[in-house]
């Protein structure tokens, strides 16, 4: 009779490991916005600011880190202006039906000149222009 509660246990410590692990780098990034500038600036662009934590309120892990194929480490992702245009990474949402379009150049490129990829904020997320 009991069998039924004491199987759901396992399921629910499965799914809490699968989120804990994934963020064990550094828990601060689920909370804080994360500097992406390994190109950027080189290009002639300010920063791209990212609020982690804004997106990861509003989508899995998965849509981003599995599906969108980003990896878990603060600039350690390849991504091209090209790719964002036709639809990948940051491109599959925005794209003027999910989200603004990638017309919004200075809503992404808001990082403050010299920034270095990284995560910044700790607990706070503060979005645009903050950095
Ligand atoms: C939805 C967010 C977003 C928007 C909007 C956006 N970008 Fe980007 N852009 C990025 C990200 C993320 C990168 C990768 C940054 C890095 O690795 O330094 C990037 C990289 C770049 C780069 C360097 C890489 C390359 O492909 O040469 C240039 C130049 C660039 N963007 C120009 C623009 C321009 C111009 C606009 C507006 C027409 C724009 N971006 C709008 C997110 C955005
Ligand atoms: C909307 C897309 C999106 C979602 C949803 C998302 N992330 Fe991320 N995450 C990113 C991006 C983009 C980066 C930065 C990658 C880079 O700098 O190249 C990142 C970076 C990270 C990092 C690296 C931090 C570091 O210290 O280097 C971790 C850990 C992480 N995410 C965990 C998670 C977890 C756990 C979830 C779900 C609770 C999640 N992410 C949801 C897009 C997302
Ligand atoms: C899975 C979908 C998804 C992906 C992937 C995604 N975004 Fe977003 N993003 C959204 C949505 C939805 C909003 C809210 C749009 C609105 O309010 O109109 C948003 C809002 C934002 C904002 C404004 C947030 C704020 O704090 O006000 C920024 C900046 C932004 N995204 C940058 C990025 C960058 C840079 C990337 C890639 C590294 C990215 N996004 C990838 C869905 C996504």
């Amino acid at each position: 009779m009991t069998r039924g509660r004491i199987w759901r246990i396992p399921a629910i410590v499965v799914c809490a490991a699968a989120l804990g692990l994934g963020s064990a780098p550094d828990a601060g990034a689920e909370y804080g916005d994360v500097v992406i500038n390994k190109r950027a600036e080189k290009e002639g662009m300010r920063p791209v600011v990212f609020s982690h934590w804004f997106h990861r309120i509003r989508f899995r892990c998965k849509v981003c880190h599995f599906e969108l194929g980003f990896k878990m480490r603060a600039g350690a992702n390849d991504v091209l202006m090209a790719d964002i245009i036709e639809g990948r990474f940051c491109g599959m949402c925005h794209n003027g039906q999910i989200a603004w379009s990638a017309e919004n150049c200075d809503l992404c490129h808001s990082g403050l000149p010299g920034l270095k990829s990284g995560i910044y904020g700790g607990h706070d997320t503060l979005g645009p222009g903050r950095w």
